[in-house]
């Protein structure tokens, strides 16, 4: 282990992600075999069958010799907040540009980092969940975050940038990877980390001018939205089979997880509060992150909010929320819980009916 590696991944002081192995820890799991190999015809195994028919070659599928210019918007920027704010249109043109590229590359980066986690959770879930159909379900994901992890690699060294991932983030995944059961991991990564990634996924898919990243997103979108859908689909029946205690710390972990990702609306407007991944690219685009701060404190007294436009996905609101609702992981204890951290529970599931399955259409 590199003890000069702090525990978010990266060097000290140094936005760019190190080559070495950075960290090791153990985890508490079990190692489960079975011998009944008989599949059972459910929608688990349905899954897994198309998993097997919708992979997919970056080699063959992705046109990988698309010029992708860092410099110029991946994105559309008319939705964005910051291309509203006053402050922002009394940049320079060229600190706007920066500003563009490189907060895109952060999220590209967090996209890369977040698969490698997505990589090792599948792998988890294969060794450790105990049904046939589901061991070769976690298996055929695990092979999909390995090619997502490579289109993201590729992509990010296209955008020559790459960031330190985000502390909620991989503070989020560690404690998923640290968890004592398989139905833990599953929910930090199918249900939680997952439903993040589905809706930000549709969103850049929606909005991006690239035409390699529209169908890289595409492709990995497709596959994400059966792994949301493997969430919900097991443990639904299993949390309505197990012992209540049992039920309200998988309700606890899914409950602390949330507050992880969870951002206070308008919570982001001092250095302090931001993640140091988001300072950098203020750095590196020459924006002083004070006045950024105050400029976005302006904008929200001027009602100048993170609006979505039509087509675009809430993660939190239209598939995380819904997917814990829908096993039942709001017990009334719970709820309270959300309810004092000011945290709304969405129950409203047609946005995650129509992104889930394999076939995302929302
Ligand atoms: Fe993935
Ligand atoms: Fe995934």
């Amino acid at each position: 282990m590199n003890t000069a590696v702090q525990d978010s991944g990266t060097k000290d002081n140094d936005w760019k992600v190190t080559m070495n192995p950075d960290e090791v820890y153990r985890n508490p799991m079990s190692i489960a075999w079975t011998f009944k190999y008989v599949m059972p015809g459910d929608k688990v195994e349905d899954l897994y069958k198309r998993a097997k028919q919708n992979q997919w070659d970056s080699d063959e599928y992705l046109p990988w010799d698309t010029e992708v210019d860092p410099s110029k918007p991946l994105l559309t920027t008319g939705s964005s907040m910051y291309h509203r704010m006053p402050f922002f249109q009394k940049l320079s043109q060229t600190q706007r540009e920066a500003f563009t590229a490189h907060s895109t590359a952060q999220l590209m980066s967090q996209f890369l980092h977040g698969e490698q986690g997505a990589v090792m959770t599948a792998a988890c879930v294969t060794h450790s969940v105990p049904d046939i159909n589901a061991k070769l379900y976690a298996a055929t994901q695990t092979m999909d975050e390995a090619r997502h992890v490579e289109v993201f690699a590729k992509y990010c060294e296209k955008v020559a940038i790459v960031y330190p991932m985000a502390k909620g983030l991989k503070g989020v995944i560690d404690a998923t990877l640290k968890s004592d059961r398989f139905e833990k991991v599953m929910i930090g990564m199918n249900m939680i980390v997952e439903s993040m990634a589905l809706g930000s996924f549709n969103n850049v898919y929606r909005t991006t001018q690239c035409e390699l990243l529209k169908k890289l997103m595409f492709g990995v979108m497709r596959d994400e939205s059966r792994h949301v859908t493997f969430g919900h689909t097991y443990l639904g029946p299993l949390f309505a089979k197990m012992h209540p205690d049992d039920l309200e710390d998988c309700a606890e972990f899914a409950f602390q997880a949330v507050s992880m990702m969870w951002r206070r609306p308008g919570a982001a407007t001092t250095t302090d509060s931001v993640d140091k991944g988001f300072l950098e690219v203020l750095e590196n685009s020459n924006i002083d992150p004070a006045d950024f701060f105050k400029g976005m404190k302006e904008a929200a007294e001027q009602g100048i909010t993170q609006e979505l436009p039509p087509g675009q996905i809430h993660s939190l609101n239209d598939l995380m929320m819904p997917a814990l609702a829908r096993v039942g992981l709001f017990t009334p204890t719970i709820r309270k819980k959300y309810d004092e951290a000011g945290i709304t529970i969405f129950e409203d599931q047609r946005v995650l009916e129509a992104m889930e399955g394999g076939n995302p259409v929302a």
